[in-house]
């Protein structure tokens, strides 16, 4: 029996040694240590010995016991300590490796002039809203008082979905979309995209920007539009600007102006960014006509507004000295990199 005992401490350490985890450590325990073990298997031959023999054996029995969950606690902890090296090794990191660079992302030019128009009217009490671009041509035409003849619903210039339906071709539409829904006072702008069948060339895109405005109250004249869009106009290329107002035709607006700006380039004497007039003009506007206040449910005798629309897209290309406007919308990084 003695010798036995010797043979399974010898066996176990063997195993032991050999053991490449802590699950095998764990069969070598049950194997020799466990309720079915080896060592146990040994005690309960014990009944079989003399009196004499049987504390000598069981006062070997425990120290054999003891040398083998000795054993076993060591080599778990050297496995514990392997694996953590093992870990660190595989975490480790490598400081003198050159790191990724992050690109900063930067706001596109339109969106800037954009966000720089709606603070200097949100500062003068305007609220944003927005329209859809798929629009029905009531909106799109007919509220806003286009005659069934007016050119620019010709389908050479205007993108048709289905019969009535289209891309819209000015945020004018969301005008009437705003006078519907509210009631006096209203002041809003309506930024967004619109579309017309336009051939790409510097100056002409199918897709391109506005920025709607709409002012409707008791006792609005053309002073508060002049107002307005001066104050406008100076906030964006500089308190000098001159700003210059020319008669003009829209159907939805009575009567009605286009505005020019001096040109900041060249102070008003000529440059190729204005073309030599030493003007550019920005937007078309004026007082909401009667007829489109009434289709609306507004009584013109009791309200009065005035309108514009912001070229966006000519905002922009003007105020960086932008040559082309294709150059807007083909992402070239190097070109956005720039603003
Ligand atoms: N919708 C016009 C266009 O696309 C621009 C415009 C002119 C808008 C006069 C207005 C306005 O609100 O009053 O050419």
């Amino acid at each position: 029996m003695k010798q036995k005992l010797e043979e399974i401490k010898v066996q176990a350490k063997a195993a032991l040694e050999a053991a490449d985890s802590t699950q095998a450590v764990d069969e070598i325990r049950v194997k020799f240590l466990g309720k079915k073990g080896e060592l146990t298997a040994i005690l309960k031959q014990m009944g079989s010995l003399s009196p004499e023999e049987r504390p000598v054996m069981g006062q070997l029995a425990n120290e054999v016991r003891g040398e083998i969950e000795e054993a076993i606690a060591v080599s778990l902890k050297e496995m514990k300590a392997k694996a953590q090296t093992a870990r660190l090794e595989k975490e480790a990191v490598d400081i003198s490796i050159s790191g990724k660079r992050k690109e900063n992302g930067s706001l596109h030019p339109i969106n800037s002039a954009l966000e720089d128009l709606i603070d200097i009217f949100r500062s003068m009490g305007f609220d944003v809203v927005d329209g859809p671009e798929v629009e029905t041509e009531y909106y799109n035409f007919e509220a806003l008082n286009v005659p069934a003849d007016h050119p620019a619903r010709d389908m050479q210039d205007t993108f048709y979905l289905t019969d009535s339906m289209l891309l819209r071709t000015q945020t004018s539409a969301t005008q009437i979309r705003t006078m519907e829904s509210r009631k006096p006072p209203i002041r809003m702008i309506a930024p967004g995209r619109v579309y017309r069948s336009d051939d790409v060339d510097a100056t002409h895109s199918p897709v391109f920007h506005q920025v709607e405005g709409l002012v409707v109250d008791k006792g609005i004249t053309m002073c508060d539009l002049k107002g307005t869009l001066e104050q406008m106009a100076r906030e964006i290329y500089g308190k000098d600007t001159k700003v210059k107002f020319r008669p003009s035709f829209f159907p939805f607006t009575e009567p009605s102006v286009e505005v020019d700006v001096s040109c900041s380039e060249c102070g008003g004497k000529g440059c190729r960014v204005c073309k030599g007039s030493g003007w550019i003009e920005i937007l078309g506007a004026g007082m909401v006509h009667p007829r489109v206040l009434a289709g609306c449910g507004i009584d013109p005798e009791v309200y009065s507004g005035f309108a514009f629309g912001i070229g966006l897209d000519r905002l922009t290309t003007t105020r960086h000295k932008i040559s082309d406007i294709r150059l807007l919308f083909e992402n070239d990084m190097r070109f956005l990199k720039q603003f």
